[in-house]
């Protein structure tokens, strides 16, 4: 293998650059031309395509954001735009593709795959949702964003003696909520892979303010439903004052945490690794602090895996 290529795809994550410099410089350190897809799979589809040097991933690796930068293309899940992206890479004469991004962008990969293109997916994203590594490129960059806000509002909350509900990211995932709710000290963490009913919170508030509480936070993971819709239905019950953040896409930026670029920096090597170990069809984790690999056909569409003792512990901590 002579000439491999690297693309970032999906929603962007902290420290996706700091893997597309370790695929970069991995890559010529074993005297391959690495190339750098521009626009995910819309670039390759449409020949965005450019050399890499060296030089052209130094100073990214404490930025934020993707320098190939990133778009969803739903229409590669069609083999007719499948077959255009392989002729591109035909026309370079590359001959292994480095995927980074989520789920999504693993199905093209895998599509790809299976037509002949040997490609390996490296996960990035903040949602924390992919199959096969405990943890995803982003994510704590990601986590350390929300329980930053969570601490500014909870300053505010207490002042104002008021119940704040802050809705973050994750999709279908609750991990962000999770984790961030626990390390911010929420009081309620509304999560998808756990039913809560309104019952539930009221009860939590209201134990909470027979002893002596004034303020509490509830953290809201979007697959949930909507901060908003959240605090309509329980305006209708309590007659404390409900404020709503919705942190949004802060959440997607920012300098990666040394965490985030040091996995990233393992990833994206190990990536190279494999193709130069002729591997394709494969996804590089982290499991107990080994770098792993699986097929896709292991991880596309599993069941997300949530660890159910944070769950209890969150709930004995905040009652
Ligand atoms: O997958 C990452 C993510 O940030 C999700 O948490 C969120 O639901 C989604 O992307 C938002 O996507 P977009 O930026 O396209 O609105």
């Amino acid at each position: 293998m002579k000439k491999i290529a690297v693309l970032t795809s999906g929603g962007d994550s902290p420290g996706m650059n700091a893997a597309i410099r370790a695929v970069v410089r991995k890559g010529i350190y074993h005297g391959l031309e690495v190339y750098g897809v521009y626009n995910g799979y819309h670039g390759l589809v449409n020949g965005n395509i450019t050399k890499l040097e060296l030089g052209s991933v130094g100073d990214i690796i404490q930025r934020g954001g993707t320098i190939l930068r990133s778009a969803r293309l739903p229409e590669f899940a069609q083999v007719e735009v499948q077959k255009k992206a392989l002729e591109q890479l035909n026309k370079f004469g590359i001959e292994g593709l480095i995927v980074i991004g989520g789920d999504g962008s693993y199905r093209g990969a895998n599509a790809l795959t299976k037509l002949g293109f040997p490609c390996i997916g490296v996960p990035g994203t903040i949602d924390n949702d992919i199959v096969g590594t405990e943890i995803t490129i982003g994510f704590d960059t990601a986590l350390n964003t929300a329980i930053n806000a969570i601490d500014k509002i909870r300053d505010t909350a207490s002042s104002h003696e008021r119940t704040f509900i802050v809705e973050v990211m994750g999709r279908d995932a609750g991990d962000i909520a999770l984790y961030s709710g626990l390390a911010g000290g929420a009081e309620t963490i509304l999560i998808p892979e756990e039913d809560e009913s309104i019952d539930d919170i009221m009860e939590r508030l209201n134990r909470g303010k027979l002893r002596g509480k004034k303020h509490s936070i509830i953290v809201v993971a979007e697959g949930v439903m909507s901060g908003v819709e959240l605090a309509e239905k329980l305006r209708e019950k309590i007659d404390s004052d409900v404020r709503v953040s919705v942190l949004g896409h802060i959440q997607r930026g920012g300098t990666p945490t040394a965490s985030d670029r040091v996995l990233a920096s393992r990833l994206g090597a190990r990536a190279v690794e494999l193709l130069l170990e002729g591997k394709a069809g494969r996804a590089v984790g982290i499991v107990e602090n080994k770098i792993v690999d699986n097929a896709f056909s292991d991880i596309i569409d599993q069941p997300h895996y949530i660890d159910r003792g944070i769950i209890q512990l969150s709930k004995e901590l905040s009652i």
